[in-house]
């Protein structure tokens, strides 16, 4: 099995260090643009496999694709982060054409890869991977939901004092700020519903922080995070090489299912070997569906701004 993480910033960089720990994969490629920087943070990182005790192999790349060659996934987390007050949309201009570029790339030297992306503003760049390339839409996953459903789960678990891992929560709709749907009304804690256990107040400051989870981060960092963001990527690698048919919120390809069509848009998935394989409705009442809804009209309209670059 052979991964390739594109992008070795922060965020690319701790999720292929979470692929490694969890040998998710024999050999597993580092490629930034920038001189040296993945061959320095792949060599960083098999210093640490005496360590923890590890056997993947971790190469990095300048900018050398034909190193990439014959990946059976790869992460694509290119393109600027976030700078504090700054929205995630705000990057479509910059990330659009690095990203349409990394994925002509990649499919160039792994035509049957299937390829998750991180990159922001997610959506809108997971599909654009998916117009721009014209593959199979199971191959394309954005991650953003995997992400934004552990900050719920933390945020539920602060409140519940509980352990995250006891949690079933999940977030659908866009990876933005106003976008994203926490459903709290379906969570459960170790089955039990969580709202018999918190306040009105307190499930409305919980959807409230999840949503602004990723700008929090940003305004006391200074940057995008960067823990979370690669360990979601990381499960999401993990459950496609382990074909553990997980069921996960992300980024897929819509035709007519929640409603809506040609977008997009976080949704629950199962995540297996052939990258994502089924939609699971839910059943949303119809004021999630409403909000599903208007989250697919910004994020349209977010897509509409690719017609313009
Ligand atoms: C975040 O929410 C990077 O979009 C990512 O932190």
């Amino acid at each position: 099995m052979k991964v390739t993480v594109v992008g070795a910033g922060a965020v690319g960089a701790t999720c292929a260090d979470n692929i490694a720990r969890k040998e998710l994969c024999q050999e597993l490629v580092l490629l930034d643009i920038k001189e040296g920087i993945a061959e320095g943070k792949a060599q960083d990182m098999m210093q640490t496999a005496a360590l923890l005790g590890f056997d993947t192999r971790i190469t990095g790349s300048t900018n050398d694709y034909s190193k990439t060659a014959g990946s059976d996934v790869v992460v694509i987390t290119s393109g600027l982060p976030r700078k504090p007050g700054m929205t995630r949309e705000e990057l479509i201009g910059v990330n659009a054409g690095i990203v349409r570029g990394v994925t002509q790339n990649i499919l160039q030297n792994s035509p049957d890869a299937i390829i998750i992306v991180i990159s922001n503003p997610m959506d809108t760049m997971t599909y654009l991977a998916l117009k721009s390339t014209g593959i199979a839409k199971n191959r394309i996953i954005g991650m953003g939901g995997a992400l934004d459903s552990a900050r719920f789960k933390y945020q539920l678990s602060t409140h519940l004092g509980c352990s995250p891992a006891d949690l079933n929560a999940t977030v659908i709709g866009g990876h933005g700020d106003t976008t994203m749907i926490p459903l709290i009304r379906l969570a459960t804690w170790n089955s039990a519903p969580v709202t018999k256990y918190l306040s009105q107040n307190q499930q409305d400051q919980i959807v409230n922080d999840t949503m602004v989870g990723g700008a929090t981060l940003t305004k006391l960092i200074g940057t995008s995070a960067w823990y979370a963001p690669g360990a979601a990527g990381a499960s999401l690698v993990e459950s496609i090489v382990r074909d553990e048919k997980k069921l996960i919120s992300c980024c897929v390809a819509l035709e007519g299912e929640y409603g809506q069509s040609d977008i997009c848009l976080g949704v629950p998935v199962i995540i297996g070997k052939n990258g994502w394989e089924k939609i699971i409705d839910f059943g949303l009442n119809e004021d999630e569906q409403a909000k599903f809804n208007k989250s697919a009209d910004a994020v349209r309209n977010m897509n509409d701004v690719l017609k313009t670059l």
